[in-house]
């Protein structure tokens, strides 16, 4: 089933420069971005986000470090994409990601794991819902589909 997933790259992924190679990784995948927005996140939107964390510890710090430069904030398409883009992303902490996954090749510091990937359909409903207004979104055919899915 095609799927729709909020992937945003944290301030330290825009910063350091890996924007490019990230976005590369998940074109070369076959999936689709069908959003993007560059972005300094306010505040409240961060916590809005992030509420299911809320009572955790680290949660001041979570907000201060999504809000600490631009992001950047994108839709991204596919078949079962959700699952798909967190194997692609890994481990919370980079020093358990997988090699070949991306926090597991450019990042070491849970706390600046450069990337969010939504964890389940109703995540990726209300994340996408808090970023990105419906005219926002791209409904495009990408032509090379039929190479990609057996039945686009
Ligand atoms: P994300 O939501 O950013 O995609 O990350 P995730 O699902 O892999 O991990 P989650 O448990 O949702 O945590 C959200 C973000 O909070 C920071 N964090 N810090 N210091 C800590 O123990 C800790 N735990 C989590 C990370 O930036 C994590 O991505
Ligand atoms: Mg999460």
């Amino acid at each position: 089933m095609k799927e729709k997933s909020f992937v945003m790259l944290k301030p330290d992924a825009v910063l350091r420069r890996l924007t490019g190679k990230i976005l590369t990784r998940f074109e070369e995948r076959g999936l689709e971005i069908v959003a993007a927005k560059m972005m300094v996140i306010p505040r409240e939107l961060a916590q809005q986000h992030y509420a299911e964390h809320e009572e955790k510890p680290f949660f001041t710090d979570l907000v201060e470090y999504i809000t600490s430069g631009p992001v950047l904030a994108t839709v991204i398409e596919g078949e079962e994409c959700i699952t798909l883009i967190r194997k692609m992303v890994g481990a919370t902490n980079p020093k358990e990601a997988d090699t070949g996954t991306i926090r597991g090749d450019y990042a070491i510091d849970t706390g600046r794991n450069i990337i969010h990937a939504s964890d389940s359909p109703a995540s990726a409903e209300r994340e996408i819902g808090l970023f990105f207004k419906m005219d926002e979104i791209c409904d495009c055919s990408f032509p090379d589909r039929e190479w990609i899915q057996e039945e686009p």
